[in-house]
């Protein structure tokens, strides 16, 4: 299980009067990502309940067969009366990097006046100019950040988030950033999975040396996080400007060497040739703005789970990523915040769900599934987490809305009522 996992609730929760109960339930029962159509089946119960027993979903469906089974327990269940509203699978936020200090307000406005992310990173703005921030801040320091932001996400019905450390690059910040993470991950209900993003970009102490940084990254970052288990999962931002493909290949073969699995920021500025990268079986490549027809052709018939990611496209005034081929194509879409100073501090899903139905032409129930069973895949949980199904974790999110639509109609306002984190009920 995921690290950082909270405990889970010992108690019981019961969610009454659910006007609209998604289960995500797989109408064939299959736990594989979805893909084409099946992105469109939400498992939709009207006049429903859910029942979570210690930590986990004991039964979800019609509330009088739930009713009927559980007179024996009543005066032990914490009951929340959902009010006619709308229940679905917790968000799983595959793509953070919770892990600094400052806004990047600079960038923010000298791109509002027409500098580009690029120009900005090559003048010295950019990821690089989050590190000191980081570099003297204390681990406790960037907990209390981190926990925050977890926080935030809930409230806007995200209950677990994959988070990144990366504005640290050196071995010890990147640690610090890490142990930043599992201790906010700690204090939290929710879920957090941790990955090291050690290769980032080259820090300025490296300029013209970046083989060497990505010899640091393999021979100190990766077993030092593996050894002290303080990450399952290695990304690189394999881009112009940041790694090389060949580069992203040697950190992907020490990642798999101490067993941990792989992730990559791809395709955002310019296209890459993915075939290579094939053979690692990332968990997931994410931005993917920028594909060529043959790279979405590979993609489409790839375990591996696409994660678009329109706030950053949003953030930077660029392109977004082609949802509607992609799905159409038959790759497995996952939707993602990417909360991060630079490109995207946004901790709302509903919020990027919005934008990949109005901007990327997905449906409502499309981006439902990207942001919750597809997610769950993307971190490798789709057995645990990602639907409302006896066995799976009880992760919740209770809106003020009746129609699933809803969710991604009103942007930019939210209406989580409540989540149910790995059991536990908290009122917001
Ligand atoms: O996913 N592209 C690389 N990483 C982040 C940006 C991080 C930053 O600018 O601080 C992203 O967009
Ligand atoms: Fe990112």
């Amino acid at each position: 299980m995921s690290i950082g996992d909270s405990q889970a609730s010992t108690g019981a929760v019961l969610l009454t009067n659910i006007g609209q109960l998604l289960t995500l339930r797989h109408p064939r029962g299959s736990d594989r990502p979805r893909r084409t159509t099946e992105m469109q089946e939400l498992g939709i119960v009207s006049e429903a309940a859910v029942l979570c027993i210690q930590g986990k979903i004991a039964a979800a469906g019609p509330e009088s067969q739930i009713a009927a089974g559980m007179k024996a327990f009543d005066s032990q269940i914490e009951t929340f009366d959902c009010n006619r509203g709308m229940v679905l699978p917790g968000f799983v936020d595959s793509h953070t990097h919770p892990a600094f200090v400052s806004p990047r307000l600079v960038d923010f406005e000298k791109r509002i006046q027409g500098s580009s992310y690029e120009e900005i990173a090559k003048a010295g703005g950019g990821i690089r100019s989050s590190l000191e921030g980081v570099r003297k801040a204390s681990s406790e320091e960037l907990s209390a950040n981190v926990l925050r932001w977890l926080e935030r996400m809930q409230k806007s019905g995200t209950t677990t988030v994959e988070a990144k450390s990366g504005y640290g690059l050196t071995a010890e910040s990147e640690m610090k950033s890490l142990q930043g993470i599992r201790c906010a991950a700690k204090k939290w209900r929710g879920s957090v999975v941790s990955t090291l993003l050690g290769a980032h970009v080259v820090p300025s102490e490296f300029k013209g040396r970046a083989d060497e940084y990505v010899d640091l990254v393999c021979n100190e970052m990766i077993p030092k996080a593996a050894q002290e288990k303080l990450a399952e999962f290695v990304d690189v931002f394999c881009e112009r400007g940041a790694f090389t493909l060949d580069q992203t290949e040697r950190i992907f073969e020490c990642a798999i060497k101490a067993g941990l699995g792989t992730r990559a920021h791809v395709c955002q500025f310019t296209p890459h040739d993915l075939s290579t990268l094939a053979r690692f079986k990332p968990a997931s490549y994410d931005h993917l703005d920028c594909l060529r027809d043959r790279d979405l052709e590979a993609l489409a018939g790839q375990e591996t789970i696409a994660t678009l990611l329109p706030g950053a496209s949003y953030f930077l005034s660029h392109s977004y990523p082609m949802a509607r081929r992609l799905i159409d194509a038959g790759a497995a879409v996952a939707l993602a915040t990417d909360f991060n100073p630079g490109t995207s501090p946004t901790t709302s899903m509903p919020l990027v769900m919005s934008m990949a139905c109005t901007q990327m032409r997905m449906t409502p129930a499309e981006a439902i599934s990207a942001a919750t069973i597809n997610g769950a895949h993307a971190l490798r949980l789709g057995r645990q987490k990602g639907t409302i199904e006896p066995g799976k974790d009880a992760d919740l999110a209770i809106f003020d809305v009746k129609d699933y639509r809803e969710l991604c109609y009103w942007f930019g306002s939210e209406s989580c009522r409540a989540t149910v984190l790995n059991g536990s009920l908290a009122i917001h």
